[in-house]
């Protein structure tokens, strides 16, 4: 038997997962890092916690699994999009990267639209300038950081920087390489108008493949450090929301899922780019050569009930420490006690700013209709219930661009949560949809990298051997749905309601 690898680099930690080449998981394991706030809208890694991350978890699952180096045929990377690597001429890291949820960038964007125009940026890169994507950052460093600027040589995405410790390789792939604002979409490669506007010499950017090719193969280095074979391939991979889509099988026409991770996203497959005029959602070629998707995201989705579990619930995580339960059993069992809509209190899930449908970094997060009657198990709730209204908006652009899926798979760490997997199943009134196996983007990533080593002729192929089938796990309750729209339109009208004075508490800050 052969036997492929997947890997993940989240937000929050790496995990890697050995798959037999059926798809069957024989090993894993995962280790956290930190997340650096320096200031109010801004998150940074270090990129070497990323690399002792994935050669920790490499050589853990090698071991686990008792499967001989040599049968290890190729390996996948996913990761966290957007994120801005940057590498002198010693390719060393020069400064933190910066994260898809930092949100410093609004003047640069506004400096991007300008150089390029809004109307000529969207037809190129698909998309409006945004602060999560690469290119702002990039402008940030050069307006704020110009000795770091300066000394630049080499601009990567968080999951390419891996790539190139473990290869030595300089590569990225079309679906990762989408969400930089530097690549022309439609066309597949990078735009050089884009980047000589921008100052950015065509030598800084790494070659760009589809995502199942073979960019290179594990180094003498990275061997020995995680006892992988030389002779193990890597294939470009691909960034975390495409790989999961491939982990689920999402990869024809009219396929979408909905993942509940620390961001949210709403995905659907597309044969070509469709675009978005007003720019609310993203059009990225995704990890099926020659194919695209259209993607809303909502920036802080799990990140809201992990924020709130820090913050406010002390005695759910002691009682977690004594039971050995879940802390989010936990929570999950005190917001079942109350009823839909939280009596009354919502919760808007912009600690991060927001994307869809607002594009707005100044926004934050907000709770509302606060009564004295009100515990914290009803915030629990509400925060639910309010990641699942703003990933509803998500839904509904798709809708207005006619992508109207019928179904919707469910996935992310949100989704283990038998309570907000019924929230969404009410707020979307859509059957929701899961796949046994648990390792969306791992899975995703191993399947391409099954591909690129030959074992099967295309990603469909492999899909349809490597992952099960997906079997419905939730329907809507009418009564339910009908008492979400309610409060959907309220939430929908809080926004507007409030978006100036998010301005002004963003200029005294
Ligand atoms: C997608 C996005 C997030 C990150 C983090 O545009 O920013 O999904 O990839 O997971």
């Amino acid at each position: 038997m052969k036997y492929v690898i997947g890997i993940d680099l989240g937000t929050s930690a790496t995990k890697t997962v050995l798959f037999d080449t059926d798809g069957k998981e024989i090993a894993s394991a995962s280790r956290e890092y930190p997340l650096y706030q320096p200031h109010n809208g801004w998150a940074e890694q270090d990129p070497a916690d990323w690399y002792n991350a994935a050669v920790e978890t490499l050589s853990e699952t090698a071991q686990k699994s008792g499967v001989s180096a040599d049968d290890i045929i190729s390996l996948g990377i996913s990761g966290q999009m957007h994120g801005l690597v940057m590498l002198d001429g010693d390719c060393e890291v020069i400064r933190p990267a910066i994260l898809w949820c930092d949100q410093r960038t609004g003047k640069e964007c506004e400096e991007l639209t300008e150089m390029l125009g809004r109307e000529k940026l969207i037809e190129i890169t698909a998309n409006p300038a945004l602060t999560g994507f690469t290119a702002s950052k990039i402008l940030w460093v050069k307006n704020n950081e110009p000795e770091n600027f300066a000394r630049c040589e080499h601009i990567l995405l968080p999951k390419d920087y891996l790539r190139f410790k473990l290869t030595g390789d300089f590569a990225t792939e079309v679906s990762d390489a989408s969400g930089m604002q530097l690549l022309d979409v439609p066309g597949r490669c990078w735009s050089e108008e884009v980047a000589s506007a921008m100052g950015v010499p065509m030598s800084w950017l790494p070659r760009v493949y589809e995502s199942p090719e073979v960019t290179g193969h594990i180094n003498e280095e990275a061997s020995k450090l995680t006892g992988l074979s030389e002779s193990t391939l890597v294939v470009g991979g691909a960034g975390d929301n495409a790989a999961a889509a491939v982990g689920m099988g999402v990869v024809n026409a009219g396929d979408a899922f909905t993942t509940i991770g620390t961001s949210g996203v709403v995905y659907a497959h597309t044969d070509g780019p469709v675009i978005d005029p007003l720019g609310r959602v993203h059009t990225f070629c995704c990890a099926v050569p020659g194919c695209w998707h259209v993607m809303g995201v909502t920036q802080g989705a799990g990140l809201s009930m992990q924020w709130f579990k820090n913050q406010f619930c002390a005695a759910e995580t002691l009682e977690s420490e004594r039971t050995g339960d879940d802390v989010y059993k936990i929570t999950d069992g005190e917001a079942e006690n109350i009823t839909v809509g939280s009596d009354g209190l919502l919760y808007l899930p912009y600690l991060m700013g927001e994307r869809t449908p607002h594009l707005d970094p100044d926004c934050r997060g907000v709770f509302f209709g606060i009564s004295a009657m009100h515990t914290r198990a009803h915030f629990i709730r509400a925060v639910m219930e309010g990641v699942a209204f703003s990933l509803k908006d998500c839904l509904e652009v798709l809708h207005g661009m006619k992508i109207e899926p019928d179904s919707m798979l469910l996935c992310g760490g949100g989704a283990k949560s038998p309570l907000w997997k019924s929230i969404i199943c009410d707020v979307f009134d859509l059957p929701v949809k899961k796949i046994k196996a648990a390792e969306g983007p791992a899975l995703g990533v191993a399947i391409l990298a099954a591909v690129g080593a030959g074992i099967y002729p295309d990603v469909a192929s492999a899909c349809e051997k490597m992952i099960g089938g997906a079997t419905v796990s939730g329907t809507p309750d009418g009564e339910k749905t009908a008492l979400y729209n309610k409060y959907y339109d309220i939430y929908g009208k809080l926004y507007g309601n409030l978006k100036g004075s998010f301005k002004e508490l963003r200029a005294i800050m």
